[in-house]
């Protein structure tokens, strides 16, 4: 019956869970509001938000646990990857509770936590399954064979999904994050009225970089082409307006695109691979149009779809728990000398 409590902080969210023998039993998360005016997370004020809510979010997570100090078998918290300073915050956190309690250390990969998310809840997907993991800063394609081996078979080779979704929110004058901004005003528009190119990248890699200099030229000319022309240069009267009379079409056309690019490299990647358990997992798979594609092209191709809850997709602390978890069972822990890393090596 191992207690575990977990620590995640690698971007802007201070998170911290508790879970006994696989299952969270509590699960708290700070955001950090101060990025909005700047229009993207400002890492020095990640990292200092960090250091002011990490203990009331820890004591949060063990009081709604009752779980005392004492009794934690062991501490997982985020070592790669992320924002340096914010990653140093948890990873010292962590090996002071660690030193003074006594307790066994657990490193985890936040992106392989992103993909575990999908064991935290009945049903369960069987090994080996896919993943697409999408966040703000990453979009991948796992091929997860058990909690202790996962392999990217493909990845973004320029923007992340995430990304893609903040960027052209960003061009529509929306505020950061403007993702579930596009998600939002999308429900109620037409996703064929505009067409988005699609990249051609081979294999299993994305592109999202291309979509993004169509959506900018497309709302310089105010929708008339997506082919930069100065003949069709809108004044920024006509550009606002155009935005202001067609949000929710431009909305539904972007999402569409995105989510297509993502589906459609899932799908060869099912079809390459031979298997059928398909998960999605991070920030983006909180999009309603990527869950209900999800769902549809399963249906079409004989997939058994998996998606982690709402609040277990975006960053949280329950998916470093649920790994941790695992690794405890493998008797992977770590020694107080680990170092956080910005990067992403698997
Ligand atoms: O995994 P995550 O919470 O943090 C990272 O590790 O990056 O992902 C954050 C990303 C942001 O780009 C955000 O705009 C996007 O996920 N996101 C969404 C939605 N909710 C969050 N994108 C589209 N639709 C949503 N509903
Ligand atoms: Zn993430």
């Amino acid at each position: 019956m191992p207690l575990i409590l977990a620590i995640e902080s690698s971007c802007d969210e201070t998170a911290a869970s508790v879970c006994v023998d696989g299952k969270i039993i509590s699960n708290f998360i700070a955001n950090q509001k101060v990025h909005e005016q700047y229009g993207g997370v400002v890492p020095e004020l990640a990292s200092r938000a960090h250091m002011q809510n990490i203990v009331p979010v820890v004591d949060a997570a063990l009081q709604t646990a009752n779980c005392k100090l004492e009794t934690i078998d062991a501490i997982a918290f985020t070592r790669s990857p992320g924002l340096i300073g914010s990653l140093l915050v948890g990873a010292q956190f962590a090996k002071s509770l660690s030193l003074a309690l006594n307790k066994p250390l657990i490193a985890v990969h936040h992106m392989q936590a992103h993909v575990l998310a999908n064991l935290i809840a009945d049903p369960k997907p069987d090994f080996p399954f896919l993943c697409l993991t999408v966040s703000g800063g990453h979009t991948q394609i796992v091929l997860c064979e058990s909690p202790y081996k996962m392999k990217v078979i493909g990845e973004t080779i320029d923007d992340a999904a995430g990304e893609a979704f903040d960027k052209s929110a960003k061009l529509l004058g929306l505020p950061y994050p403007g993702g579930p901004l596009i998600d939002k005003y999308a429900k109620g528009g037409k996703a064929d009225r505009f067409k988005f190119p699609e990249p051609q990248i081979p294999g299993l890699d994305f592109s999202f970089s291309g979509l993004k200099t169509s959506i900018l030229y497309f709302l310089q000319n105010a929708g008339k082409s997506h082919i930069y022309k100065e003949e069709f240069m809108a004044t920024e009267e006509e550009k606002r307006k155009f935005i202001e009379n067609n949000l929710a079409d431009i909305c539904a056309s972007i999402q569409h695109r995105i989510v297509t690019i993502l589906l459609n490299k899932l799908k060869k990647a099912s079809i390459e691979t031979g298997i059928t358990d398909i998960c999605i997992a991070g920030g983006v798979s909180a999009n309603s149009g990527l869950r209900k594609g999800l769902e549809e092209t399963g249906k079409k191709y004989g997939w058994r779809t998996f998606i982690p809850a709402f609040e277990y997709c975006t960053d949280n602390a329950a998916m470093i728990a649920i790994t941790g978890y695992y690794k405890y069972l493998a008797g992977d822990f770590t020694d107080l000398s680990v170092n956080s890393s910005a990067r992403a090596e698997w």
